[in-house]
């Protein structure tokens, strides 16, 4: 099963099924997130940073590309309620503008 490392939150790992949102394999472990228009794809408050393993990600949704193309989501960013995995690993990192405050980043 794919599995995604968030290096900035204590390396926490996380599964992503098939067809599982990063978003919602996130919130399956208990991680809090933000995600301020509730995962509805109308934000990008839910991205993430790929350091590693962008290629184990299935292809851009229409939502990011549009967010691509408005330069809102960087080449290296998706968005975690939209983005899907297919295989291996990925290791990512939480944005400095996103970081909820009363968790602890490294
Ligand atoms: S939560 Fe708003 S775009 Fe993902």
């Amino acid at each position: 099963m794919p599995k995604l490392t968030v290096q900035n939150l204590a390396n926490k790992e996380v599964f992503v099924r098939q067809g599982q949102t990063v978003l919602k394999a996130l919130q399956e472990e208990g991680q809090d997130w933000m995600h301020a228009c509730g995962g509805k794809g109308r934000c990008t408050t839910c991205r993430i940073i790929v350091l590693q393993g962008m290629e184990h990600f299935a292809p851009l949704t229409a939502c990011e590309l549009k967010y691509r193309e408005k330069g809102r989501i960087e080449d290296n960013e998706r968005q975690t309620c939209q983005c899907t995995m297919v295989s291996g690993e990925a290791v990512v990192k939480v944005p400095e503008q996103t970081k909820l405050p009363h968790l602890n980043y490294s």
